[in-house]
Protein backbone atom coordinates (compact mmCIF):
# COMPACT_ATOMS: atom_id res chain seq x y z
CA UNK A 1 0.00 0.00 0.00
CA UNK A 2 1.21 3.36 -0.98
CA UNK A 3 0.84 6.20 1.70
CA UNK A 4 -0.59 9.91 -0.08
CA UNK A 5 2.65 11.74 -0.57
CA UNK A 6 4.11 14.60 1.79
CA UNK A 7 4.76 18.11 0.48
CA UNK A 8 6.65 20.30 0.85
CA UNK A 9 5.58 24.01 0.64
CA UNK A 10 8.51 26.58 -0.14
CA UNK A 11 7.29 30.19 -0.47
CA UNK A 12 8.35 33.61 1.16
CA UNK A 13 4.67 34.86 0.53
CA UNK A 14 2.28 34.01 3.71
CA UNK A 15 -0.64 34.23 1.69
CA UNK A 16 0.47 32.05 -1.07
CA UNK A 17 1.38 29.58 1.92
CA UNK A 18 -1.69 29.64 3.14
CA UNK A 19 -3.64 28.73 0.55
CA UNK A 20 -1.56 25.71 -1.03
CA UNK A 21 -1.46 24.53 2.77
CA UNK A 22 -5.45 24.99 2.90
CA UNK A 23 -6.12 23.02 -0.18
CA UNK A 24 -3.76 20.37 0.35
CA UNK A 25 -4.61 19.55 4.18
CA UNK A 26 -8.47 19.32 3.20
CA UNK A 27 -7.21 16.51 1.08
CA UNK A 28 -5.51 14.68 3.73
CA UNK A 29 -1.97 15.59 2.32
CA UNK A 30 0.95 16.02 5.03
CA UNK A 31 2.58 19.69 4.26
CA UNK A 32 5.10 21.03 5.90
CA UNK A 33 6.50 24.83 4.38
CA UNK A 34 9.96 26.14 3.85
CA UNK A 35 10.29 30.20 3.78
CA UNK A 36 13.62 29.97 1.70
CA UNK A 37 15.59 28.13 -0.69
CA UNK A 38 18.29 27.36 2.43
CA UNK A 39 15.55 26.12 5.02
CA UNK A 40 13.74 24.10 1.45
CA UNK A 41 17.74 22.40 1.31
CA UNK A 42 17.90 22.20 4.95
CA UNK A 43 14.62 20.24 5.74
CA UNK A 44 15.45 18.22 2.63
CA UNK A 45 19.36 17.10 3.95
CA UNK A 46 17.21 15.94 7.19
CA UNK A 47 14.05 14.41 5.93
CA UNK A 48 15.01 13.02 2.80
CA UNK A 49 12.72 10.46 3.18
CA UNK A 50 9.83 12.30 4.21
CA UNK A 51 9.48 15.01 1.27
CA UNK A 52 8.11 13.57 -1.83
CA UNK A 53 6.95 16.64 -3.70
CA UNK A 54 7.99 20.25 -3.57
CA UNK A 55 5.71 23.31 -4.39
CA UNK A 56 8.32 25.63 -5.17
CA UNK A 57 8.00 29.46 -5.60
CA UNK A 58 10.25 30.60 -8.46
CA UNK A 59 10.29 34.27 -6.96
CA UNK A 60 12.51 33.64 -3.96
CA UNK A 61 15.05 36.09 -3.74
CA UNK A 62 18.31 35.64 -4.97
CA UNK A 63 16.99 33.08 -7.75
CA UNK A 64 17.16 30.68 -4.89
CA UNK A 65 14.45 28.38 -6.55
CA UNK A 66 16.95 27.37 -9.33
CA UNK A 67 19.28 26.32 -7.15
CA UNK A 68 17.40 23.90 -4.98
CA UNK A 69 16.36 22.46 -8.11
CA UNK A 70 20.02 21.88 -9.41
CA UNK A 71 21.15 20.68 -5.98
CA UNK A 72 18.26 18.08 -6.44
CA UNK A 73 19.03 17.01 -9.58
CA UNK A 74 22.89 16.67 -8.68
CA UNK A 75 21.77 14.65 -5.47
CA UNK A 76 19.91 12.64 -7.86
CA UNK A 77 16.92 12.62 -5.28
CA UNK A 78 13.51 11.51 -6.08
CA UNK A 79 11.30 14.95 -4.83
CA UNK A 80 9.22 15.91 -7.82
CA UNK A 81 9.52 19.64 -8.16
CA UNK A 82 6.21 21.35 -8.61
CA UNK A 83 6.97 24.97 -9.71
CA UNK A 84 4.86 28.06 -9.31
CA UNK A 85 5.33 31.34 -10.42
CA UNK A 86 3.43 34.73 -11.70
CA UNK A 87 3.94 34.44 -15.27
CA UNK A 88 4.87 30.98 -16.03
CA UNK A 89 7.29 32.46 -18.67
CA UNK A 90 10.86 32.55 -19.38
CA UNK A 91 11.70 31.06 -15.24
CA UNK A 92 9.48 28.18 -15.38
CA UNK A 93 10.84 26.98 -19.09
CA UNK A 94 14.47 27.35 -17.15
CA UNK A 95 13.61 25.42 -14.11
CA UNK A 96 11.49 22.42 -16.15
CA UNK A 97 14.90 22.18 -17.91
CA UNK A 98 16.66 22.39 -14.98
CA UNK A 99 14.70 19.54 -13.63
CA UNK A 100 11.14 20.85 -12.50
CA UNK A 101 8.24 18.47 -12.98
CA UNK A 102 5.79 21.44 -13.96
CA UNK A 103 5.07 24.73 -13.33
CA UNK A 104 1.84 26.25 -12.02
CA UNK A 105 0.62 29.96 -11.96
CA UNK A 106 0.14 31.30 -8.78
CA UNK A 107 -3.60 32.77 -9.57
CA UNK A 108 -4.41 29.49 -10.18
CA UNK A 109 -8.19 28.38 -9.69
CA UNK A 110 -8.71 25.29 -7.10
CA UNK A 111 -9.82 22.96 -10.09
CA UNK A 112 -6.19 24.75 -12.39
CA UNK A 113 -4.47 23.60 -9.00
CA UNK A 114 -5.63 20.37 -8.41
CA UNK A 115 -5.19 19.18 -12.06
CA UNK A 116 -1.80 20.55 -12.04
CA UNK A 117 -1.70 18.70 -8.44
CA UNK A 118 -2.98 15.16 -9.48
CA UNK A 119 -0.95 15.01 -12.55
CA UNK A 120 2.30 15.10 -10.47
CA UNK A 121 0.65 12.72 -7.57
CA UNK A 122 -0.02 10.45 -10.42
CA UNK A 123 3.67 10.40 -11.17
CA UNK A 124 4.56 9.70 -8.23
CA UNK A 125 2.49 6.84 -7.58
CA UNK A 126 4.07 5.60 -10.89
CA UNK A 127 7.61 5.96 -9.97
CA UNK A 128 6.57 4.38 -6.53
CA UNK A 129 4.88 1.63 -8.19
CA UNK A 130 8.00 1.31 -10.66
CA UNK A 131 10.13 0.81 -7.57
CA UNK A 132 8.03 -1.48 -5.72
CA UNK A 133 8.13 -4.31 -8.86
CA UNK A 134 11.86 -2.83 -9.17
CA UNK A 135 12.62 -4.55 -5.87
CA UNK A 136 9.72 -7.67 -5.89
CA UNK A 137 11.70 -8.68 -9.33
CA UNK A 138 14.82 -8.43 -7.80
CA UNK A 139 14.10 -10.79 -5.21
CA UNK A 140 12.65 -12.72 -7.43
CA UNK A 141 15.54 -13.37 -9.06
CA UNK A 142 17.66 -14.10 -6.41
CA UNK A 143 15.76 -16.95 -5.39
CA UNK A 144 15.89 -18.04 -8.89
CA UNK A 145 18.97 -18.49 -8.81
CA UNK A 146 19.29 -20.77 -6.00
CA UNK A 147 17.49 -23.34 -7.54
CA UNK A 148 19.09 -26.38 -9.27
CA UNK A 149 19.43 -25.67 -12.66
CA UNK A 150 20.94 -22.62 -11.98
CA UNK A 151 23.40 -24.08 -9.55
CA UNK A 152 24.90 -26.83 -12.40
CA UNK A 153 24.58 -23.81 -14.93
CA UNK A 154 27.25 -22.31 -12.74
CA UNK A 155 28.80 -25.59 -11.52
CA UNK A 156 29.73 -26.02 -15.11
CA UNK A 157 30.69 -22.46 -15.92
CA UNK A 158 33.62 -23.03 -13.95
CA UNK A 159 37.50 -23.40 -14.85
CA UNK A 160 37.93 -25.95 -11.83
CA UNK A 161 36.98 -29.01 -11.34
CA UNK A 162 34.20 -29.95 -9.07
CA UNK A 163 33.28 -34.03 -7.43
CA UNK A 164 30.84 -34.20 -4.96
CA UNK A 165 30.06 -38.14 -3.92
CA UNK A 166 27.63 -39.23 -1.22
CA UNK A 167 27.71 -40.39 2.12
CA UNK A 168 28.75 -43.96 0.33
CA UNK A 169 31.23 -42.65 -1.32
CA UNK A 170 28.94 -42.83 -4.71
CA UNK A 171 29.27 -40.10 -7.22
CA UNK A 172 26.70 -37.89 -7.17
CA UNK A 173 27.90 -34.77 -9.09
CA UNK A 174 30.44 -33.62 -11.46
CA UNK A 175 31.04 -30.51 -13.51
CA UNK A 176 31.70 -30.08 -17.01
CA UNK A 177 35.49 -29.40 -16.51
CA UNK A 178 35.21 -33.09 -14.80
CA UNK A 179 33.85 -34.50 -18.05
CA UNK A 180 36.19 -31.79 -20.45
CA UNK A 181 39.25 -33.53 -18.68
CA UNK A 182 39.50 -37.17 -19.02
CA UNK A 183 39.03 -37.90 -15.21
CA UNK A 184 36.01 -40.15 -15.71
CA UNK A 185 36.74 -43.65 -16.69
CA UNK A 186 32.92 -43.40 -18.54
CA UNK A 187 30.78 -44.53 -15.83
CA UNK A 188 27.61 -42.96 -14.70
CA UNK A 189 26.75 -40.72 -11.80
CA UNK A 190 25.20 -42.80 -8.57
CA UNK A 191 28.02 -45.28 -8.99
CA UNK A 192 31.16 -45.82 -6.66
CA UNK A 193 33.80 -43.61 -6.64
CA UNK A 194 36.25 -46.62 -7.91
CA UNK A 195 34.05 -46.88 -10.55
CA UNK A 196 33.79 -43.30 -11.95
CA UNK A 197 37.44 -41.87 -11.91
CA UNK A 198 40.92 -43.42 -13.07
CA UNK A 199 42.68 -41.73 -10.30
CA UNK A 200 43.33 -43.88 -7.88
CA UNK A 201 44.91 -41.52 -5.37
CA UNK A 202 41.67 -38.87 -5.94
CA UNK A 203 39.66 -41.89 -4.94
CA UNK A 204 41.26 -42.76 -1.97
CA UNK A 205 41.42 -39.45 -0.54
CA UNK A 206 37.57 -38.93 -0.79
CA UNK A 207 37.16 -41.94 0.87
CA UNK A 208 39.66 -41.66 3.32
CA UNK A 209 37.54 -37.73 3.97
CA UNK A 210 34.10 -39.76 4.12
CA UNK A 211 35.81 -41.79 7.12
CA UNK A 212 36.90 -39.01 8.87
CA UNK A 213 35.60 -38.99 12.98
CA UNK A 214 35.40 -42.74 12.47
CA UNK A 215 37.56 -43.77 15.78
CA UNK A 216 41.09 -43.03 15.21
CA UNK A 217 40.57 -40.50 12.89
CA UNK A 218 40.13 -36.75 13.22
CA UNK A 219 36.99 -35.61 12.31
CA UNK A 220 36.49 -33.54 9.50
CA UNK A 221 40.25 -34.40 8.18
CA UNK A 222 40.16 -32.65 4.81
CA UNK A 223 43.24 -33.05 1.78
CA UNK A 224 45.38 -30.71 0.21
CA UNK A 225 47.25 -32.73 -2.66
CA UNK A 226 48.89 -32.49 -5.74
CA UNK A 227 47.91 -35.34 -8.34
CA UNK A 228 49.17 -35.91 -11.72
CA UNK A 229 47.16 -37.12 -14.24
CA UNK A 230 48.42 -37.63 -17.76
CA UNK A 231 49.96 -34.53 -18.60
CA UNK A 232 48.32 -32.72 -16.45
CA UNK A 233 49.34 -31.46 -12.48
CA UNK A 234 46.03 -30.78 -10.27
CA UNK A 235 46.36 -29.32 -7.16
CA UNK A 236 43.10 -30.58 -5.39
CA UNK A 237 41.17 -29.97 -2.04
CA UNK A 238 39.13 -32.74 -0.33
CA UNK A 239 36.87 -31.57 2.29
CA UNK A 240 33.91 -33.55 4.01
CA UNK A 241 30.24 -32.43 3.83
CA UNK A 242 29.26 -31.73 6.21
CA UNK A 243 25.37 -31.26 6.89
CA UNK A 244 23.49 -28.55 10.07
CA UNK A 245 23.67 -31.51 12.67
CA UNK A 246 27.00 -32.00 11.89
CA UNK A 247 27.12 -35.04 10.29
CA UNK A 248 29.29 -35.56 7.42
CA UNK A 249 26.76 -36.64 4.51
CA UNK A 250 29.24 -37.06 1.61
CA UNK A 251 33.09 -35.49 0.57
CA UNK A 252 33.85 -32.58 -2.14
CA UNK A 253 36.68 -32.29 -4.17
CA UNK A 254 38.10 -28.82 -5.91
CA UNK A 255 40.71 -29.71 -8.40
CA UNK A 256 42.47 -27.12 -10.35
CA UNK A 257 44.79 -27.56 -13.22
CA UNK A 258 47.67 -26.23 -12.26
CA UNK A 259 49.20 -25.74 -16.23
CA UNK A 260 48.51 -22.10 -16.47
CA UNK A 261 50.75 -21.47 -12.68
CA UNK A 262 53.15 -23.79 -13.95
CA UNK A 263 53.20 -21.06 -16.84
CA UNK A 264 53.75 -17.99 -15.21
CA UNK A 265 56.38 -19.60 -12.91
CA UNK A 266 58.45 -20.63 -15.97
CA UNK A 267 58.34 -17.44 -17.58
CA UNK A 268 59.26 -15.52 -14.43
CA UNK A 269 62.23 -18.45 -13.95
CA UNK A 270 63.09 -17.51 -17.48
CA UNK A 271 63.29 -14.17 -16.67
CA UNK A 272 65.65 -14.91 -13.85
CA UNK A 273 67.54 -16.58 -16.03
CA UNK A 274 68.05 -14.00 -18.54
CA UNK A 275 68.77 -11.33 -16.14
CA UNK A 276 71.40 -13.39 -14.50
CA UNK A 277 72.93 -14.45 -17.90
CA UNK A 278 72.98 -10.71 -18.69
CA UNK A 279 74.45 -9.64 -15.55
CA UNK A 280 76.87 -12.10 -15.72
CA UNK A 281 79.37 -10.86 -18.41
CA UNK A 282 79.72 -6.98 -17.50
CA UNK A 283 79.94 -7.96 -13.75
CA UNK A 284 83.46 -10.35 -14.77
CA UNK A 285 84.48 -7.39 -16.58
CA UNK A 286 84.25 -5.00 -13.79
CA UNK A 287 86.20 -7.88 -11.54
CA UNK A 288 88.83 -7.96 -13.90
CA UNK A 289 89.00 -3.91 -14.75
CA UNK A 290 89.04 -3.67 -10.48
CA UNK A 291 91.83 -5.75 -10.38
CA UNK A 292 94.35 -4.40 -13.24
CA UNK A 293 93.84 -1.18 -10.82
CA UNK A 294 94.34 -2.87 -7.97
CA UNK A 295 97.08 -5.04 -9.08
CA UNK A 296 99.05 -1.26 -10.25
CA UNK A 297 98.96 -2.28 -13.73
CA UNK A 298 96.84 0.48 -14.78
CA UNK A 299 99.22 2.82 -12.92
CA UNK A 300 100.42 3.53 -9.27
CA UNK A 301 97.89 4.09 -6.85
CA UNK A 302 97.92 4.51 -3.18
CA UNK A 303 96.99 3.11 -0.62
CA UNK A 304 93.44 4.39 0.32
CA UNK A 305 92.64 3.75 -2.99
CA UNK A 306 94.15 -0.02 -2.81
CA UNK A 307 91.99 -0.37 0.02
CA UNK A 308 88.43 1.23 -1.32
CA UNK A 309 88.99 -1.09 -5.16
CA UNK A 310 90.35 -3.76 -3.03
CA UNK A 311 86.77 -3.89 -1.06
CA UNK A 312 84.90 -3.06 -4.55
CA UNK A 313 86.77 -6.50 -5.65
CA UNK A 314 85.34 -8.32 -2.99
CA UNK A 315 81.60 -7.15 -3.53
CA UNK A 316 82.06 -7.44 -7.26
CA UNK A 317 83.18 -11.04 -6.63
CA UNK A 318 80.15 -11.71 -4.22
CA UNK A 319 77.63 -10.18 -6.81
CA UNK A 320 79.43 -13.17 -9.51
CA UNK A 321 78.81 -15.77 -6.76
CA UNK A 322 75.51 -14.66 -6.37
CA UNK A 323 74.91 -14.78 -10.17
CA UNK A 324 76.02 -18.36 -10.66
CA UNK A 325 74.00 -19.15 -7.60
CA UNK A 326 70.59 -18.38 -9.64
CA UNK A 327 72.01 -19.39 -12.71
CA UNK A 328 72.51 -23.08 -11.12
CA UNK A 329 69.16 -22.60 -9.07
CA UNK A 330 67.43 -23.16 -12.46
CA UNK A 331 69.07 -26.14 -13.04
CA UNK A 332 67.86 -27.86 -10.38
CA UNK A 333 64.36 -26.64 -10.34
CA UNK A 334 64.34 -27.61 -13.98
CA UNK A 335 65.66 -31.00 -12.51
CA UNK A 336 66.96 -33.39 -15.44
CA UNK A 337 65.39 -30.95 -18.04
CA UNK A 338 68.74 -29.15 -18.90
CA UNK A 339 71.11 -31.87 -17.89
CA UNK A 340 73.68 -32.68 -21.03
CA UNK A 341 74.81 -35.85 -19.95
CA UNK A 342 78.55 -36.90 -21.05
CA UNK A 343 81.13 -38.73 -21.00
CA UNK A 344 83.42 -36.59 -18.35
CA UNK A 345 86.67 -36.81 -17.07
CA UNK A 346 85.82 -35.95 -13.50
CA UNK A 347 89.86 -35.68 -12.05
CA UNK A 348 90.51 -32.48 -14.80
CA UNK A 349 86.93 -30.94 -13.96
CA UNK A 350 87.90 -30.92 -9.86
CA UNK A 351 91.62 -29.98 -10.69
CA UNK A 352 90.13 -26.93 -12.30
CA UNK A 353 87.30 -26.14 -10.23
CA UNK A 354 90.34 -26.12 -7.36
CA UNK A 355 92.29 -24.06 -9.41
CA UNK A 356 89.79 -21.47 -9.22
CA UNK A 357 89.68 -20.96 -5.69
CA UNK A 358 93.01 -21.93 -4.87
CA UNK A 359 94.48 -17.94 -4.58
CA UNK A 360 91.55 -17.13 -2.48
CA UNK A 361 92.60 -20.44 0.13
CA UNK A 362 96.18 -18.71 -0.40
CA UNK A 363 94.87 -15.40 1.16
CA UNK A 364 93.46 -17.41 3.90
CA UNK A 365 96.25 -19.66 4.31
CA UNK A 366 94.29 -22.20 4.34
CA UNK A 367 96.10 -24.94 2.89
CA UNK A 368 93.97 -26.66 0.10
CA UNK A 369 94.81 -30.35 -1.03
CA UNK A 370 93.75 -32.48 -3.77
CA UNK A 371 93.84 -36.32 -3.87
CA UNK A 372 92.65 -37.23 -7.19
CA UNK A 373 92.52 -41.15 -7.70
CA UNK A 374 94.51 -42.82 -10.99
CA UNK A 375 92.65 -44.34 -13.66
CA UNK A 376 89.51 -42.85 -12.74
CA UNK A 377 86.85 -44.11 -15.35
CA UNK A 378 84.92 -41.14 -16.88
CA UNK A 379 81.33 -40.69 -15.56
CA UNK A 380 78.39 -39.85 -17.78
CA UNK A 381 76.93 -36.41 -15.90
CA UNK A 382 76.12 -32.41 -16.50
CA UNK A 383 79.42 -30.87 -17.18
CA UNK A 384 78.45 -27.48 -15.49
CA UNK A 385 76.00 -29.86 -12.43
CA UNK A 386 79.92 -31.50 -11.33
CA UNK A 387 81.91 -28.02 -11.55
CA UNK A 388 78.70 -26.37 -9.55
CA UNK A 389 79.49 -29.32 -7.15
CA UNK A 390 83.13 -29.38 -6.73
CA UNK A 391 82.63 -25.06 -6.62
CA UNK A 392 79.84 -25.29 -3.98
CA UNK A 393 81.98 -28.00 -1.58
CA UNK A 394 85.38 -26.20 -1.89
CA UNK A 395 84.03 -23.14 -1.53
CA UNK A 396 82.21 -23.41 1.11
CA UNK A 397 85.04 -25.71 3.30
CA UNK A 398 87.34 -22.24 2.55
CA UNK A 399 84.68 -20.10 3.72
CA UNK A 400 83.83 -21.71 7.03
CA UNK A 401 87.26 -22.53 7.67
CA UNK A 402 89.46 -20.12 9.67
CA UNK A 403 92.80 -18.87 8.78
CA UNK A 404 96.02 -21.76 9.46
CA UNK A 405 93.44 -24.51 8.64
CA UNK A 406 92.91 -27.10 5.97
CA UNK A 407 90.80 -28.03 2.92
CA UNK A 408 91.44 -31.59 1.72
CA UNK A 409 89.81 -33.06 -1.33
CA UNK A 410 89.30 -36.73 -2.46
CA UNK A 411 87.93 -38.36 -5.55
CA UNK A 412 88.31 -41.79 -6.38
CA UNK A 413 85.85 -45.05 -6.51
CA UNK A 414 84.17 -46.72 -3.94
CA UNK A 415 82.16 -50.30 -5.34
CA UNK A 416 80.31 -48.54 -8.19
CA UNK A 417 80.24 -45.15 -7.34
CA UNK A 418 82.21 -42.12 -7.53
CA UNK A 419 83.20 -40.55 -4.48
CA UNK A 420 83.75 -37.02 -3.51
CA UNK A 421 85.12 -36.16 -0.30
CA UNK A 422 85.84 -32.33 1.33
CA UNK A 423 86.70 -32.27 4.55
CA UNK A 424 87.65 -29.21 6.39
CA UNK A 425 88.68 -27.78 9.70
CA UNK A 426 86.43 -25.65 9.95
CA UNK A 427 83.87 -23.84 12.06
CA UNK A 428 81.61 -26.90 11.85
CA UNK A 429 77.58 -26.91 12.20
CA UNK A 430 75.59 -27.39 14.74
CA UNK A 431 72.96 -30.45 14.66
CA UNK A 432 70.01 -28.21 15.08
CA UNK A 433 71.35 -26.54 11.42
CA UNK A 434 71.94 -30.24 10.02
CA UNK A 435 68.41 -30.46 8.52
CA UNK A 436 68.42 -27.14 7.31
CA UNK A 437 71.18 -27.05 5.35
CA UNK A 438 69.64 -28.32 2.08
CA UNK A 439 66.88 -25.77 2.01
CA UNK A 440 67.36 -23.08 -0.21
CA UNK A 441 68.59 -19.70 1.37
CA UNK A 442 69.29 -21.20 4.58
CA UNK A 443 72.66 -19.88 6.16
CA UNK A 444 73.76 -20.31 9.90
CA UNK A 445 73.79 -16.42 11.55
CA UNK A 446 76.62 -16.66 14.54
CA UNK A 447 79.21 -14.08 15.17
CA UNK A 448 81.92 -15.95 13.18
CA UNK A 449 79.32 -16.26 10.24
CA UNK A 450 78.29 -13.13 9.83
CA UNK A 451 80.95 -11.42 8.07
CA UNK A 452 81.03 -14.26 5.12
CA UNK A 453 78.64 -13.70 1.98
CA UNK A 454 76.81 -15.83 0.62
CA UNK A 455 72.94 -16.62 -0.67
CA UNK A 456 72.58 -19.58 1.53
CA UNK A 457 71.66 -21.31 -2.16
CA UNK A 458 75.17 -23.35 -2.33
CA UNK A 459 74.15 -26.56 -0.96
CA UNK A 460 70.47 -26.55 -2.17
CA UNK A 461 71.78 -26.91 -5.77
CA UNK A 462 74.49 -29.13 -4.80
CA UNK A 463 71.79 -31.54 -3.52
CA UNK A 464 69.56 -31.04 -6.45
CA UNK A 465 72.54 -31.55 -9.13
CA UNK A 466 73.12 -35.01 -6.86
CA UNK A 467 69.67 -36.08 -7.01
CA UNK A 468 69.55 -35.14 -10.49
CA UNK A 469 71.94 -37.59 -11.08
CA UNK A 470 70.74 -40.27 -8.91
CA UNK A 471 73.16 -39.56 -6.47
CA UNK A 472 73.71 -39.59 -2.58
CA UNK A 473 75.06 -37.03 0.09
CA UNK A 474 76.79 -37.83 3.08
CA UNK A 475 77.26 -35.15 5.73
CA UNK A 476 79.47 -35.32 9.48
CA UNK A 477 80.44 -32.44 11.12
CA UNK A 478 81.42 -31.29 14.82
CA UNK A 479 81.07 -27.89 16.26
CA UNK A 480 85.08 -26.34 16.62
CA UNK A 481 86.41 -29.70 14.72
CA UNK A 482 85.43 -29.27 11.34
CA UNK A 483 82.92 -30.45 8.59
CA UNK A 484 83.24 -33.56 6.14
CA UNK A 485 80.68 -34.12 3.10
CA UNK A 486 80.81 -36.95 0.62
CA UNK A 487 79.11 -36.89 -2.40
CA UNK A 488 78.78 -40.41 -4.17
CA UNK A 489 77.34 -40.63 -8.02
CA UNK A 490 76.81 -44.15 -9.57
CA UNK A 491 78.75 -44.99 -12.58
CA UNK A 492 75.78 -46.61 -13.99
CA UNK A 493 72.20 -45.11 -13.67
N1 LIG B 1 82.03 -26.60 5.25
C1 LIG B 1 81.19 -25.93 6.06
N2 LIG B 1 81.51 -25.66 7.33
C2 LIG B 1 80.71 -24.97 8.13
N3 LIG B 1 79.51 -24.50 7.75
C3 LIG B 1 79.12 -24.72 6.49
C4 LIG B 1 79.93 -25.45 5.57
N4 LIG B 1 79.27 -25.53 4.41
C5 LIG B 1 78.11 -24.88 4.58
N5 LIG B 1 77.99 -24.39 5.83
C6 LIG B 1 76.85 -23.65 6.40
O1 LIG B 1 75.72 -23.94 5.63
C7 LIG B 1 75.14 -22.76 5.14
C8 LIG B 1 74.58 -23.01 3.76
O2 LIG B 1 75.58 -23.22 2.83
P1 LIG B 1 75.36 -22.80 1.33
O3 LIG B 1 74.06 -23.38 0.91
O4 LIG B 1 76.56 -23.15 0.53
O5 LIG B 1 75.16 -21.23 1.41
P2 LIG B 1 76.20 -20.02 1.50
O6 LIG B 1 77.57 -20.60 1.40
O7 LIG B 1 75.86 -19.17 0.35
O8 LIG B 1 75.93 -19.38 2.80
C9 LIG B 1 76.23 -21.72 5.15
O9 LIG B 1 75.71 -20.43 5.32
C10 LIG B 1 77.07 -22.15 6.32
O10 LIG B 1 76.57 -21.58 7.50
MG1 LIG C 1 78.08 -21.85 -0.23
Amino acid sequence: MLTKPSILVVENDAAMVNRCGRLLLSRGYKVRTAESSKEALHFVEKYRADVDIMLLSLELPDLGAMSVIEVLHRIKSRILVMAMSSECGEEAIEAIHAGAYDCIRKTFTNARFWTKMNRVMERFTLARHLEILKKERESVLAKDSCDEGTILTILDSMADMILVTDQKGNLILCNKAVVESGLLSGRRLGRPVEECLKNKDLVSFMMATLQSGQPGRPFGHHEVCLLETGDAKLRAHINPVINGDGVIVGSVALLHDMSQTDAMNQVKADFMSMVSHELKAPLSALLMQISVVVDGLAGDINAKQKDLLGKSKEKTKGMIALVNDLLDLRRIEEGKALLVIEPLDMGEILQRSVDLMSLSAQEENIRLEVNIADDLPLLSADRSGMQAIFVNLVSNAVKYTPSGGRVTVDLNMAGKFLRIKVADTGLGIEKADLEHIFDRFYRIKSEQTRSIGGSGLGLAIVKGIVDAHKGTIHLESEVGKGTMIIVSLPLEK
